[in-house]
């Protein structure tokens, strides 16, 4: 490594008698190379329209089964059942051509869910369950293939959309005659019920941050025709919010069943709304291509085909192709030991841990599975939380750390106590892992390796910068001690929140203990499932908490609002008090003005500038402590058709979006006797499983 570092007095920096201090300061310098590491399988480029298009056919077919149903009289034709223009996938961009219908995909999952009210911000477990539920009105999983010149998010629901002369307003045409899988219409009453109550209302805290300030501030929304919406802007054209229209901002619910639980029309809490569709609730309206029809706590959730799924291929063949899925209830860990050995179809191998006895298994030819490797866009990074006006109503010691926190010199500490190589090669040893100081990936197309300051490994130097911020070990008992006049000079103690349904976000936690107590602060760890982390990190009870990055680091285009604390609640980092202030620091109130441009203008060149300018910003100030970045592999069963070239696990959404499962199929000489429900659909919402056709 060449450390640019320099002989420079703490006590000069911060304007105290020479003498006084001795550590010395290493300087920032520039991010070590990583090792190389190719991904494996290039996408096929196309633009979104070879993908598909919204026509009416001829005719359209259904897998015999649920012909059964109609020969039955209990379901429409499947004309009746399409709108009069279905999304057509075109066979020319299916990878192995149109598909045959039945099997199962077997996920597995760490997760657990907590109810089907997405909107409300009930999880389901992740892992794909959402994704295929809930449909959105754009999509953005397929832009990891698309050109880009062509680079915008895919219509959905939104069919297409119009921008009036002076951007100041959107006009978003919905798919016309879809309809929700218990038969229900979609249309513009559900985005209404959707903005209204739920991006509009406080009260409500959607799972992935969807709140005003993720459509920009003062934006509106209305109703204008039976299938339209119109937003309104105040600034011209913000086109990010296309992309907060997709998967996980914009996925609109079944007003039809959820309205009337909503406290604006009942005696019911926010609480009770929230938790009014729990797992056992089957059923669950959806406009995604399968609906859970039997739930068994810490076991399985199985959904099967939506009758009324809105998504042809070319030949009018009713999607989707598969006709269930499965999410076994078990750990992250479990769903990569099954996947490598065929028990699971599907993984996201993501934990690094897990990357030499996965790779040593599927490198054996009767392996079930194929596996591999895209880009390095599986990151972590520590946030501290900025709040310091009572966000979470924190306690004195919380309150004094918040304080540390908001401090330069303490970040710039923390982030030298990180030795990134070590942290690295404590998850897995070989070229994967990389340095991350945080902020934008290297390798992606924002990144500008100039503008980014990494802060080298040094506990010297973070001891210095720590003195500079007023911590000394004042009763020698190797820890550092607040100022005589904070918390009575008492040695400073943080808790670090982590996510113990990942081994990786476990060994992460557990080397920023240990390096930290190397640097003389004491941590404590507060370790805890998924739902509980969420909520504790929701609800800002956290000093410190690992996680791992979710795509603003990556595509930035996608929610480049989630970059920066933009509005009152949109940053996990730093959200508003009670009374809806936010007190940011200055190089945040700068970075959330140079989002705010971003996001105002659409020239490529004033863009890439504002992403250096914000890259700088945030590194050199340590907004987030990078802690390491490293490739992930999809590992899927060898029986599956149509897995497009080069789907990374992760890009502008997970690989559960990006494989487009809805086109996804097994020939017949590879169909396994998988389903747990052959032969029935879906029954009435809230009902007790799936209906049989006779
Ligand atoms: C979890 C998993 C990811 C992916 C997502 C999908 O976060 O860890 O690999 O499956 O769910 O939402
Ligand atoms: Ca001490």
């Amino acid at each position: 490594m060449n450390l640019l570092s320099r002989v420079a007095s703490a006590a000069l920096l911060v304007g105290l008698a020479p003498g006084l201090v001795s550590a010395q300061i290493v300087e920032a310098t520039s991010v070590p190379p990583a090792p190389a590491f190719d991904a494996q399988g290039e996408p096929v480029f196309v633009n979104r329209s070879d993908v598909f298009e919204y026509r009416a056919l001829e005719s359209y077919a259904e897998p015999d089964f649920v012909a059964e149903f109609v020969a039955a009289g209990l379901l429409p034709p499947v004309a009746e059942r399409l709108p009069a223009e279905p999304l057509v996938y075109k066979a020319g961009n299916m990878p192995d051509g149109p598909g045959v219908y039945g099997d199962v995909m077997r996920h597995v999952i760490g997760g657990r869910p907590e109810g089907w009210n997405y909107i409300a911000g009930n999880s389901q477990g992740w892992g794909g369950i959402d994704i295929g539920m809930f449909e959105c009105l754009t999509r953005t999983g397929p832009l990891f293939m698309v050109n880009s010149e062509d680079l915008a998010p895919m219509p959905n629901l939104a069919k297409d959309w119009e921008w009036s002369e002076d951007g100041m307003s959107l006009v978003v045409n919905l798919i016309e005659g879809a309809k929700w899988s218990d038969g229900d219409p979609f249309d513009a009453d559900d985005l209404v019920f959707y903005w209204d109550h739920h991006v509009m209302d406080p009260e409500i805290t959607p799972l992935n941050g969807a709140s005003q300030g993720t459509f920009g501030e003062g934006s509106t929304m209305e109703k204008t025709g039976e299938f339209q919406v119109t937003f309104t802007f105040t600034t011209s054209r913000p086109e990010a919010v296309l992309y907060a229209m997709a998967y996980g901002t914009f996925c609109p619910g079944p007003s039809h069943i959820l309205a009337p639980e909503h406290p604006a029309n009942s005696d019911n809490s926010y609480e009770d709304y929230r938790n009014a569709f729990p797992p056992e609730y089957l059923n669950f309206p959806v406009m995604g291509a399968w609906v859970p029809v039997e739930y068994r706590s810490d076991d399985i959730v199985v959904l099967r085909r939506n009758p009324y799924y809105w998504k042809v291929d070319d030949a009018g063949n009713q999607l989707p192709y598969l006709n269930e899925m499965h999410y076994r209830l078990s750990t992250w860990a479990d769903r990569d030991v099954q996947a490598v050995a065929g028990t699971g179809d599907f993984s996201n191998l993501e934990q690094a841990e897990n990357f030499v006895e996965s790779l040593r298994r599927a490198a054996d030819p009767d392996s079930p599975a194929r596996l591999a490797f895209g880009p390095r866009t599986i990151g972590y990074s520590m946030y501290m939380n900025f709040s310091g006006n009572g966000w979470g109503e924190p306690d004195e010691r919380r309150q004094a750390i918040r304080e540390l926190n908001r401090n330069a010199d303490f970040r710039m500490g923390l982030t030298q106590v990180i030795d990134r190589v070590r942290l690295g090669e404590s998850l897995v040893k070989g070229p994967f892992t990389a340095e991350y100081p945080g902020g934008i990936y290297a390798g992606t197309s924002f990144y500008d390796a100039d503008s980014t300051v990494f802060y080298p490994y040094s506990l010297e130097s973070a001891a210095a910068h720590f003195e500079a911020a007023g911590l000394t070990d004042t009763d020698g008992d190797g820890f550092l001690n607040h100022p005589a006049a904070v918390l009575g000079g008492a040695n400073v103690q943080v808790t670090l929140l982590s996510n113990n349904e990942y081994a990786t976000d476990g060994n992460l936690a557990e080397g920023i203990v240990a390096m930290m107590e190397e640097a003389g602060i004491q941590v404590a760890l507060n370790s805890l499932a998924g739902n509980d982390f969420d909520a504790t990190r929701d609800a800002g009870r956290y000093d410190w908490m690992v996680r791992r990055n979710t795509s603003e680091y990556i595509t930035v285009i996608q929610r480049p609002t989630d970059l920066a604390p933009v509005g009152p609640q949109t940053a996990w980092m730093h959200m508003a008090n009670e009374a809806g202030e936010i007190d940011l620091m200055d190089f945040e109130a700068e970075m959330v003005d140079v989002i705010n441009a971003f996001v105002a203008t659409n020239d490529p060149t004033e863009r890439a500038e504002l992403m250096k300018t914000y890259q700088r910003l945030h590194t050199e100030n340590v907004y987030s402590v990078g802690l390491t970045a490293y490739p992930g592999a999809l590992i899927i069963n060898k029986r599956f058709s149509n897995i497009p070239p080069g789907a990374p696990i992760f890009m502008y959404n997970w690989a559960e979006d990006n494989i487009i499962r809805e086109r996804v199929f097994v020939a017949s000489d590879a169909q396994s006797d998988n389903e747990l429900h052959p032969g029935t659909l879906p029954g009435a919402p809230g009902g007790t499983g799936p209906m049989m056709a006779n």
